[in-house]
């Protein structure tokens, strides 16, 4: 089988293709799978696509119904990338409402010159309230990290759990684990962006989409919130007006950057391939 691959994706897994070449999403006759990371197709550049491997869960770029459309068939990498992302979700968590950058940077621009004792204090971690929009893998991993900060959690989920406007009342930090979809786009507008309480502060790792950026931005730099963010809604251009901000901590999408994570999402995009040169089913198939 003939593959594209828009990069070398990490660990020794991808060495098991025979047939891939690395190169951009230019139209090509002879191409019949694809490995992409969440990166947009069009399915009428590759006429003889039959499999597009996504490496990462997420896959709201790639354009799924049109694939479908054309019987090509999506793989995507879920589960493998749950621990990682809950991780990076906590290191945001304790950054932004420890105020762990801005005190860092104050050691370095050699600010810090009077007692430990002078202020410069944070809120609490232990005992506040953690709300979970979205109670999926990535979204339990978070709340199962909770238990060690005696955290209260709160959660939305498909069905049941918190409205998410009591949800965003009650949370000291909220935490977006949900996928984009056209129901989650602009989830958190400015309204419900407003129901968030003074000094609360917003994590998200999921998709920049889900929260409208301009009002995120205008909350920010009023001072009223803070935020750990690893996800945008236009990446790689992150808001100019966030990057002189305190109280945001600003990473460059590292949910699932570990090397252990990104190996295996390595591993399952070629099984996916493997199983579905020798006619096998998907192992992770993307159904729409
Ligand atoms: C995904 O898998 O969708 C993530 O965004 C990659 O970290």
């Amino acid at each position: 089988m003939k593959v594209l691959a828009t990069r070398r994706y990490p660990g020794p897994a991808f060495e098991e293709l025979k047939d891939v070449e690395i190169g951009a999403l230019e139209p090509r006759a002879d191409v019949e799978a694809l490995i992409v990371a969440n990166e947009p197709i069009d399915g009428g550049d590759f006429p003889a696509l039959q499999l597009v491997a996504n490496f990462g869960v997420g896959y709201d770029r790639l354009g799924v119904d049109d694939l479908a459309r054309r019987g090509v068939a999506v793989a995507n990498t879920p589960g493998v990338l749950d621990a990682a992302t809950a991780d990076l979700t906590w290191a945001l968590i304790l950054a932004a409402r420890r105020r762990v950058v801005e005190g860092d940077r104050r050691v370095r621009g050699g600010e810090w010159t009077g007692s430990w004792a002078d202020g410069f204090l944070a809120e609490e971690l232990t005992g506040s309230t953690l709300g979970i929009v979205g109670l999926g893998r990535i979204g339990s991993a978070v709340a199962r990290r909770a238990e060690g900060f005696d955290l209260q959690v709160l959660s939305t989920r498909r069905s049941g759990g918190t409205a998410l406007d009591d949800l965003l009342r009650q949370s000291d930090i909220v935490t977006i684990h949900a996928p984009l979809t056209p129901e989650t786009q602009g989830l958190l507008d400015a309204r419900r962006l407003s129901l968030l309480h003074d000094g609360a502060c917003l994590v998200n790792t999921a998709r920049g989409e889900i929260v409208d950026e301009d009002a995120l931005v205008a909350e920010l730099v009023s001072g009223r919130l803070r935020a750990g963010l690893d996800v945008f809604a236009h990446e790689p251009h992150v808001p100019q007006e966030l990057l002189s901000l305190p109280n945001v901590v600003l990473t460059p999408h590292l949910g699932s950057a570990t090397r252990q994570t990104r190996e295996a999402m390595t591993r399952i995009v070629v099984d996916n391939i493997l199983a579905f040169e020798r006619g096998d089913d998907l192992l992770t198939p993307v159904r729409t």
